[in-house]
């Protein structure tokens, strides 16, 4: 049989159709646009991820036996507000993760709710980019669209309601909501009442590998399959790319270098830390995990490579990088504000420490650097924790590059192991269609069974040494910029 996984990313939506064995038979991947409306800002039309996805479809299966196809699922960007009427149209574009707008709602949920109550009542504070800050917003600023709502969603499960008609999400982005009791796995009644809104407004809850319905018979019709195709909940994309690779059960951990940088620990049982600075969520395989969320991680190295040097040769650039451990530059890399672990939106990127010999390819060099430094202060919360990680995995667009995952390697000081399929989410999304069609009996098998390692970045001690030094000035930066970057904003 077939299974199709769904990656509704920032970017673009990226598609793959996958047989029980674990092979790709097929990639394709649809871009879209992202709207900045203001700084700080961060939306996206709905449609156009429903438009592409189509289309995307069509493409994927052009060439296969369709009557193979037995289900569909997802790994979606996580947190974005999406809102419906009564008639079910979208009231205003999609919020979305890296959205920085809600300081004022984030402040006002940490500080007068209490960090202690929200953490009672869903597992996890309040940060800009989470859901329940934008309903607030919403509230404030747009009344006649708050008054409007009649079904709140989550990108991919936006995705799920067109392809299906049921009205579902997940409990691994349900967790992102700062709405859901994350460690009992139900919607929060408290948090519902401190953003006004009613249960029903929200979707029912499903385990990511579990079958919420079939395909409407208009799109089955529309994309040429037969009718009783599965679909299935997925997952937000973090925990997808979990399962994609391989990073399930308990104290395993997967970064995910994509637009955002993710650390993601996989765990048995639910904890906290002391502070709530990783995120306390539900996995896909029925467990949960922590997980630590950098804004700006290979889109930093697209800004530096498309937008300021003008190449698309990020390969030729990352060729003339010399200066591994000794670089004299960092780069703090908080292009749209920062999550994981400072939760402010007002950080800003900035390079320090230039001189009149510094060159264009150690500027390249710090920027990756800098989003490997970023990574390490989520790394040190984990640890802190008493989680010993001994080696990751990694998955996302920023893995593809050699030298980034030698940096990586060596600023963590652990192994980092490549998969054969790099397609994270997607392929996550493909494996929970295919415990949801029955070919597994659970999520930890099918990973078990189909995900496979395809080498590993050891580190250098002489370079880990060298990376440790330069972590520990980099972790001074922050701090010494703090003030200025909350003067900096208008
Ligand atoms: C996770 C997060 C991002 C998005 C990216 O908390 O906000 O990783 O899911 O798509």
């Amino acid at each position: 049989m077939l299974y199709i996984g769904v990656d509704l990313g920032t970017s673009a939506v990226k598609l793959l159709l996958m047989d029980e064995d674990g092979d790709i038979h097929r990639v394709v991947s649809k871009e879209y646009p992202l709207f900045f409306p203001q700084p700080g800002w961060s939306e996206q039309r709905p449609e156009d991820w429903f438009q592409k996805t189509v289309e995307g479809l069509k493409e994927l299966l052009s060439d296969c036996d369709r009557s193979e196809v037995a289900g569909i699922s997802f790994g979606g960007q996580m947190h974005g507000l999406v809102i419906l009427d009564a008639q079910d149209r979208v009231i205003r574009p999609a919020i979305l993760w890296n959205d920085g707008r809600t300081g004022e709602e984030t402040d006002y949920l940490n500080r007068v709710i209490g960090k202690d109550k929200l953490s009672e009542y869903t597992g996890n504070i309040a940060f800009a980019g989470f859901t329940a800050p934008k309903l607030l917003w919403v509230k404030k600023h747009e009344p006649e669209h708050f008054a409007a709502i009649e079904k709140i969603m989550l990108p991919k499960d936006y995705l799920a309601y067109r392809l299906s008609g049921v009205h579902c999400t997940d409990v691994s982005d349900a967790s992102g909501m700062l709405l859901f009791d994350v460690k009992n796995r139900c919607w929060s009644k408290e948090m519902c009442e401190i953003c006004g809104i009613r249960m029903d407004q929200l979707a029912k809850v499903y385990e990511s590998y579990e079958v919420v319905g079939t395909l409407l018979p208009q799109i089955a019709k529309e994309l040429d399959l037969p009718e009783g195709v599965k679909v299935i909940a997925g997952a937000g994309d973090n925990a997808a790319a979990a399962v994609g690779t391989g990073t399930v059960g308990d104290g395993k951990c997967n970064i995910s270098l994509g637009t955002s940088g993710t650390i993601f620990i996989s765990s048995r049982h639910f904890c906290v830390d002391e502070h709530n600075a990783l995120h306390a969520f539900a996995h896909a395989d029925g467990t949960w995990h922590l997980m630590g969320c950098m804004l700006s991680a290979a889109s930093c190295n697209k800004w530096w490579m498309d937008d300021i040097l003008g190449t698309s040769d990020y390969a030729g650039e990352q060729a003339a990088i010399t200066k591994l451990g000794e670089n004299r530059v960092f780069f703090l890399p908080y292009l749209m504000g920062e999550r994981s672990p400072h939760n402010d939106p007002n950080a800003r990127g900035t390079f320090i420490g230039m001189t009149m010999d510094t060159s264009r390819a150690d500027m390249t060099q710090a920027v990756l650097e800098g989003v490997a430094f970023a990574l390490r202060d989520s790394f040190e919360v984990a640890k802190s924790l008493g989680i010993r990680i001994e080696k990751t995995r990694i998955c996302g667009g920023g893995a593809k590059s050699p030298l980034w995952r030698q940096i990586i390697a060596n600023v963590l000081g652990i192994p980092v192991e490549r998969i054969a399929s790099e397609e994270g989410p997607g392929y996550g999304g493909a494996i929970l269609a295919a415990v949801g069609c029955g070919a597994f009996e659970s999520v930890e098998e099918a990973a078990r069974k189909l995900v496979k390692a395809a080498g590993t970045d050891e580190p250098d001690a002489v370079l880990t040494a060298e990376y440790e030094a330069r972590y520990q000035q980099f972790r001074q930066i922050y701090p010494a910029c703090r003030q200025l970057f909350d003067q900096l904003v208008f």
